[in-house]
């Protein structure tokens, strides 16, 4: 058994504990406390990304927004990959200007839970022929209702499942050109279901939007381990990241009592990505496959019945490989 020293245990138990009684870990308070703590992770060097290309999906709102914002203050070229580009555009103006480069930010229209948009887009990207250091799969939504995307897939697994995993696959090129990195970004919210793999689509059960969104957030943090093996090979490495809880467009809107009631602790949208754009950034990159907030590794599952069985997850992966069309 290894010693730990008694700093980094401490920051260890403080930290753990935090994570545990989720309100002051998911809130401002949780990143606060655990900047101080020893062993705090070091902040992704000036320039990191200088020369690299980064992508990120939904950046014309809140979490997507500020992320294109911070990679590109680190050097990146990023591509706003949206499906409003009048919005688009103007996101792209203030990168450019808060970056101080023209051209620091492209817009690329896609609907990225529309299968179709997808390969349009993905395909127009690699013809490009730019190697891409990272694609972060921000674009998210909690409809209220059941909502199905063009192929007639129930729109949040569309949207952070069947939409990201499709676009990565047919982005690998591009990806392997800069030993990629993947960042699904997932939500605390996950922790509260079980993977759906009876009723991925939710076609049996009467819907609720906030146990759809928390289902397929569940999905992609339990598909980490057979992306991680599909797309090791081409040196690319696949991670998770949950936010916390940020102020945004979108949480005020789909939550809004929640918002009100948090707003005086609530995560801004700087700490909301801080993790994001640090496994984006960071020498070397943090370890693949698995989930992370606030720049540590956190367990997928807490809560009795939520770890699913292999078989599950077997089960889920058919449906995404068939929903999608990719060899499982
Ligand atoms: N805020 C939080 O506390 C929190 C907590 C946990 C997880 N998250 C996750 O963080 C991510 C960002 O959330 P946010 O709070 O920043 O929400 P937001 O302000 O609503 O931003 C969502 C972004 O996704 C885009 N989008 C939605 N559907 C799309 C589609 N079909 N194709 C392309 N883009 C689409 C939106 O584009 P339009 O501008 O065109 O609508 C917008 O840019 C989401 O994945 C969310 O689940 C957030």
């Amino acid at each position: 058994m290894t010693t730990r020293p008694v700093p980094e245990l401490f920051s260890r138990i403080v930290d753990t504990a935090l994570d545990r009684t989720v309100v002051p870990g998911f809130t401002a308070v949780g990143l606060g406390l655990r900047r101080r703590l020893p062993g705090w992770p070091a902040d992704p060097a000036p320039g990191a990304l200088a020369g690299r290309h980064v992508a990120v999906t939904g950046a014309t709102s809140g979490l997507g927004r500020r992320t294109a914002l911070d990679l590109a203050a680190l050097g990146a070229t990023v591509h706003l990959v949206v499906r409003d580009t009048t919005k688009g555009e103007r996101v792209a103006a203030e990168v450019d200007a808060a970056a101080g480069r023209p051209g620091a930010a492209r817009v690329w229209w896609c609907d990225a839970a529309d299968l179709d948009s997808v390969r349009t887009f993905a395909g127009r990207f690699l013809a490009a022929d730019l190697p891409l250091r990272a694609v972060v799969h921000n674009a998210g939504a909690l409809p209220a209702r059941r909502t199905e995307s063009p192929q007639g897939h129930e729109l949040t697994q569309a949207l952070h499942v069947l939409g990201p995993v499709l676009m990565t696959d047919l982005l690998l090129p591009g990806l392997a050109a800069d030993a990629g990195r993947v960042v699904l970004v997932t939500s605390g919210g996950m922790y509260t279901q079980a993977l759906p793999a009876d009723d991925p689509e939710y076609r049996h059960e009467p819907y609720s939007g906030s146990v759809a969104y928390a289902r397929s957030k569940r999905g992609q943090v339990e598909l980490l381990p057979v992306l991680t093996e599909r797309w090791a090979p081409q040196g690319v490495t696949v991670h998770a990241t949950h936010p916390g809880w940020a102020r945004t467009p979108g949480l005020d809107a789909s939550l809004p009592a929640f918002s009100r009631a948090l707003r005086p602790v609530l995560r801004t949208d700087a700490a909301g990505v801080d993790t994001t754009t640090w496994v984006v950034a960071s020498e070397p990159a943090p370890e693949g496959g698995h989930l992370w907030h606030d720049r540590r590794r956190r367990p997928t599952s807490v809560l009795p019945g939520t770890t699913p069985a292999l078989a599950d997850r077997v089960r889920y992966w058919a449906w995404v490989a068939g929903a999608t069309g990719l060899a499982p």
